[in-house]
C-alpha cells in the first residue's frame, strides 16, 4: 500500500464495514451504503463514469468552476485552508486552489486509502509549497482537522460532484451540521448540487450505455466479498437506477435475479426473485429544498452560482450567526 505523507488515518476498519452491511441486509427493504462502493477499483469506474457522455455532471460542475472561479475566491477570501470532502480526479480542486489567493494548506479528506494516495501524489507534483495535510476518514462522521504549521485565516470546506445528493435528508442535515463546526464562524463551505431537470436527462446518467455504471454498482458486492466473509454470485444480482420523481432522485439497486441464499460472516440472508436491494440514492435539488436542508443546519445560501443551462449549482455556505 502507498505511502501518504503526513496522513491521519482514521478510515473504517472491516469491523465497521460488517456491521453496517449486516445491520443493512437486515432491514426491508434490504440496503447496503453507498460509501464503501469507493475501493480501489470502484473509485477507479467512477473515474470511468465521469467520462460517459450520458453522465453530464463532472463536466458542467467543471465548466461552472472554470467560469466562475474568480469570483468564488473573492467570495471565499485569503488564506484558507481548504478542506475537501471526497477526492476526485483533482482537477476542480486544482481550479480553486489556482485561483484562491495565498491558500495556507490542503486537507482532502477521502474514505479509499488509494484515490487519497493519488490525490496527495498529483496535488504535491503541482503545488509544491502548499501544505498538504490528508485525513483517510468517513466524512460522514465528524473529523478532526489537523493544523496547518502557518495560521490560516478561516477554513474553507469543498465539496463537489453533487456527492451530498449520495445521502438522505437527515444524513444530510447532519454532514451540513458537521460541516458548520469544522468549518468555524469565519469559515464556509462551497458544495456542488446536481439541480432538478427532466427524466430523460437523469435517467440515461445512471445508465450509461457503455455499462460503466452497473459495473461501478456490482462492484460493491466484489468488494465485500473481498473484505468481508461472503459469497454474492454476481451473475446473480443485476444493476438496476430509476429516477423516482416523487423523491426527487435517482435510486439505484440491486436486483436479485432470481430466489437466492447469500451468506455474510457466518449469517445467512434469503432473496427473493426480482428482490431490488437499495444501494445509493443520487438527490437533484431545487434551490428551495437544498436552502431548507441548509438552514435545519444553522447554515445560509451566501452566494449562488449556475452553468447557464440550471443543470447543476455551487452555493457558498456560511453559518446563521444567532445575535
Ligand atoms: C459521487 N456521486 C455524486 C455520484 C452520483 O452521481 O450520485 C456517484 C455515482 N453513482 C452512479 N453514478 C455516479
Amino acid at each position: 500500500m502507498t505511502v501518504i505523507p503526513n496522513l491521519t488515518d482514521l478510515r473504517p476498519t472491516p469491523d465497521d464495514i460488517l456491521g453496517d452491511v449486516l445491520t443493512g441486509l437486515a432491514q426491508s427493504p434490504k440496503r447496503l451504503p453507498s460509501k464503501y462502493f469507493y475501493d480501489r477499483r470502484g473509485s477507479a469506474l467512477f473515474e470511468l463514469i465521469t467520462r460517459q457522455p450520458e453522465y453530464y455532471l463532472t463536466r458542467t460542475e467543471l465548466g461552472l468552476l472554470k467560469a466562475s472561479a474568480d469570483q468564488i475566491a473573492d467570495a471565499v477570501g485569503p488564506q484558507a485552508h481548504v478542506v475537501e470532502y471526497g477526492s476526485g480526479s483533482g482537477k476542480k480542486t486544482r481550479l480553486l486552489l489556482n485561483a484562491f489567493k495565498d491558500p495556507v494548506a490542503y486537507t482532502p479528506i477521502e474514505i479509499s486509502h488509494s484515490a487519497l494516495a493519488e490525490t496527495v501524489r498529483k496535488i504535491d507534483r503541482r503545488f509544491g509549497s502548499l501544505e498538504v495535510l490528508p485525513v483517510c476518514a468517513d466524512f460522514t462522521k465528524p473529523v478532526p482537522l489537523p493544523r496547518p504549521a502557518r495560521k490560516a485565516d478561516h477554513a474553507l470546506i469543498f465539496f463537489p460532484g453533487s456527492t451530498l445528493g449520495n445521502f438522505d435528508a437527515d444524513e444530510a442535515i447532519s454532514i451540513l451540521r458537521a460541516m458548520g463546526q469544522t468549518m468555524g464562524s469565519r469559515g464556509g463551505a462551497l458544495i456542488g448540487i446536481d439541480l432538478q431537470k427532466p427524466r430523460s436527462i437523469v435517467e440515461p446518467a445512471y445508465n450509461d450505455k457503455k455499462g460503466a455504471t452497473a459495473c461501478f454498482t456490482l462492484n460493491l458486492l466484489v468488494r465485500l466479498n473481498r473484505e468481508l466473509d461472503s459469497n454474492f454470485d454476481l451473475d446473480r444480482f443485476a444493476h438496476h437506477a430509476i429516477y423516482v420523481e416523487e423523491h426527487s432522485r435517482i435510486q439505484t439497486f440491486l436486483i436479485s435475479q432470481r430466489e437466492q441464499e447469500v451468506e455474510v460472516a457466518g449469517r445467512a440472508f434469503r432473496f427473493a426473485a426480482g428482490e431490488l436491494m437499495q444501494v445509493e440514492y443520487s438527490h437533484k435539488y431545487t434551490d428551495a429544498f437544498f436552502s431548507a436542508l441548509a438552514a435545519e443546519a444553522g447554515l445560509r445560501v451566501a452566494h449562488r452560482w449556475n452553468d447557464p443551462n440550471n443543470w447543476f449549482g455551487l452555493r457558498l455556505l456560511r453559518r446563521i450567526e444567532h445575535a
